[in-house]
This record gives C-alpha cells, structure tokens and sequence, in this order.
C-alpha cells in the first residue's frame, strides 16, 4: 500500500464515552528507550498525521533511571514528549493515561494505595501532559492484594471524574469481578490487558464479556506476548509465519490484525519507538484477515 494511503482510520471508530476515536491507536511506552528525543517526538508527530489519534501512556514511562525502559542521557518521561511533540493538542486527539504505578527517581516504582496518592498522581500526569485535564485513566491493578479497597481507590477517581478533572474511567490488569465491584461507582470505558494471539488467552471470554457490555477491550503486548517489557524480539508462531505470507504481509501485522478482529470493541495500541515500525502498525489496521486465517490462527 502507498505511504499516502495508509490510515489509522481503515481499521475503524470506537467510541470511549462520548469519544470517538480510530481502534487503531499508538502506545508510548517505547518512545523513551531511544536515546535520540528527536526521534521520539517525530514518532509521535507521524502517529497523528497518520491519523491516529488515541494515544496511551503513564506518567511512570521513564527513561533511564527505571526498570521498564533503559536509557542514556536526561530523564525523559513519555508524557512530556507527548506534550513536546503534540501540544497544542489536536481537539479528537484523546490521551489515555494510567494511575495506580508510580515512578520517583529516588524510590524508584511503588504503587499508589490511598485516594491522595492517586490524586497526586493524577496532579502529575495533568503536570507533565500540560492539560487541565485527563481524557482517559486507567486504574492500573495488581494481582498482589492492595490494602486500600478497590471501590475506595477506583471512588476517589470517580469524585476527580465528577469534578471534570478526569472525563473517562478505565481498568487495566482487571478482571471481570472488577468490573462488578465498580460498576455503580462510575462507568468503565475500558479494559487494558495483555493478550495476544499466542498470549494471555485465558482472558477471550473476558473480551467477549466486554463487547457484550460496550466497554473498550484494549490488549497491551499484542506484538510482545509474554516477552512483555522485553519486546517482540523471538522466534515466531508458525501459523502467524503463514498467515502473514499468504497476505504479503509481516508477522507483527497479522498479530495486530488478529486483535482487532476479535471484536469492534477490541483497539490496538501497539507500541514502538521506531517510525517504520509505526507505520507499517498502522497499516496494519486495514489488513482483513478470512475465517480461515482466524481458524488457523486459534
Ligand atoms: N496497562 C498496562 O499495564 C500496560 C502495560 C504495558 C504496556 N501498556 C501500554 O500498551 C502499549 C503496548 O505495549 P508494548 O509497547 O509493551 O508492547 P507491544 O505493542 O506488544 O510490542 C512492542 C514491541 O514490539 C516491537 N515492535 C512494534 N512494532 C513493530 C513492528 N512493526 N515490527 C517489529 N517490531 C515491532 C517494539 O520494538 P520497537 O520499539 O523497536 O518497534 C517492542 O519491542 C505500551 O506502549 C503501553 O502504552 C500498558
């Protein structure tokens, strides 16, 4: 396909709330593992010019100094790239940002437990974003217990939601009791888990429940699995490997591809630091696949 039609609206809309937004979106964990700022901020730039315009990130995206990304040279913190390289914001641009994991660069990662230290880090992305307010957050879960009881952590979200500091609300690392814990607190727009085609499966009647409910599934390490944080380097899936030659296509292609056929629900977020990378993402999201290649595929 020509450069000059790739769009990340061939994959189609999805509403979040009252939002709508192109299911093919960017994640900006990545943009921080180059050394090279320039380099990030150009991918950001491109991103929108190829239209899209749902960007995921947290103010804990750091690099160096965490665990999450290694990096040489100044602290960057992908939320203020984004605001370097996308302020003034663009009106359908819709940031989505996560709380519940912290970053300090003296204590290194903790996670927020109290209703303060949620607000505070709300007070930080809306900081580094340079926003008065937050489009989209999601409340990052453990599976480790939390003191401090969901409805409390996800209710004081909810007061900042009902002050109009925060328009949306998410979960992320959830699991569907979850979403009955919270359910007459606020509305949940979306679901941010991982899954893939060969990852995290377990969660497939969790993205039929979701669709069923017109909430946002949104898989994060569509592309890395379980390598997680470490990336999508590795051998790949032998029926990945044929679907993607049948349709000239490349394997992390046919991967995102899988996701957004699992429902009109389903939004990607891939992420990358690298702009042919990018682009040839959001290509992806005009790539249809045949209920054969799903079969195959699993
Ligand atoms: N809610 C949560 O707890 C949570 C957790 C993790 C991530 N997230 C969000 O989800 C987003 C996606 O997760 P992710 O970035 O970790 O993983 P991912 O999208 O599954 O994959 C990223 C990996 O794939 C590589 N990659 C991307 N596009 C590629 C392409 N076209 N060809 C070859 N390699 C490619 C990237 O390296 P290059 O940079 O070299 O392209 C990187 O190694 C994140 O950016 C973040 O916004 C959320």
């Amino acid at each position: 396909m020509p450069t000059d039609e790739i769009t990340a609206a061939a994959a189609g809309t999805w509403t979040l709330g009252d939002r709508t937004v192109n299911r093919m979106g960017f994640g900006s964990m990545r943009i921080t593992a180059h050394p090279d700022r320039d380099r990030a901020v150009a991918v950001l730039r491109r991103a929108v010019e190829l239209g899209v315009n749902h960007v995921d990130t947290a103010a804990f995206y750091v690099s160096p100094g965490g665990t999450l990304q290694v990096g040489t040279g100044p602290a960057r913190y992908a939320t203020e790239l984004i605001r370097a390289a996308l302020a003034p914001y663009p009106e359908d641009l819709l940031i989505a940002t996560k709380v519940g994991p912290g970053y300090d660069p003296d204590r290194g990662f903790s996670e927020a437990q109290t209703p303060a230290q949620l607000r505070a880090q709300v007070e930080e992305n809306l900081r580094r974003l340079g926003r008065d307010h937050l489009d989209l957050v999601n409340l990052r879960l453990y599976r480790r217990p939390n003191p401090v009881p969901l409805v409390d952590r996800f209710g004081a979200l909810a007061e900042l939601r009902d002050a109009g500091v925060i328009r949306h609300l998410g979960l992320a690392n959830a699991r569907p009791e979850h979403l009955d814990e919270v359910r007459d607190i606020a509305p949940v727009v979306c679901v941010q888990n991982a899954y893939g085609v060969d990852a995290y499966r377990e969660d497939d009647g969790f993205v039929r429940l979701c669709g069923e409910r017109a909430i946002a599934y949104v898989p994060f390490f569509a592309l890395a699995g379980t390598r997680r944080e470490a990336g999508a380097a590795g051998e790949e899936n032998a029926a990945v490997q044929a679907v993607a030659r049948d349709h000239g296509a490349t394997t992390h292609q046919v991967r995102l591809a899988w996701t957004l056929h699992q429902g009109p629900h389903v939004l990607a977020i891939p992420g990358t630091g690298d702009p042919e990378h990018l682009v040839a993402n959001v290509a992806a999201g005009a790539l249809r696949l045949t209920p054969e290649d799903l079969a195959r595929l699993g």
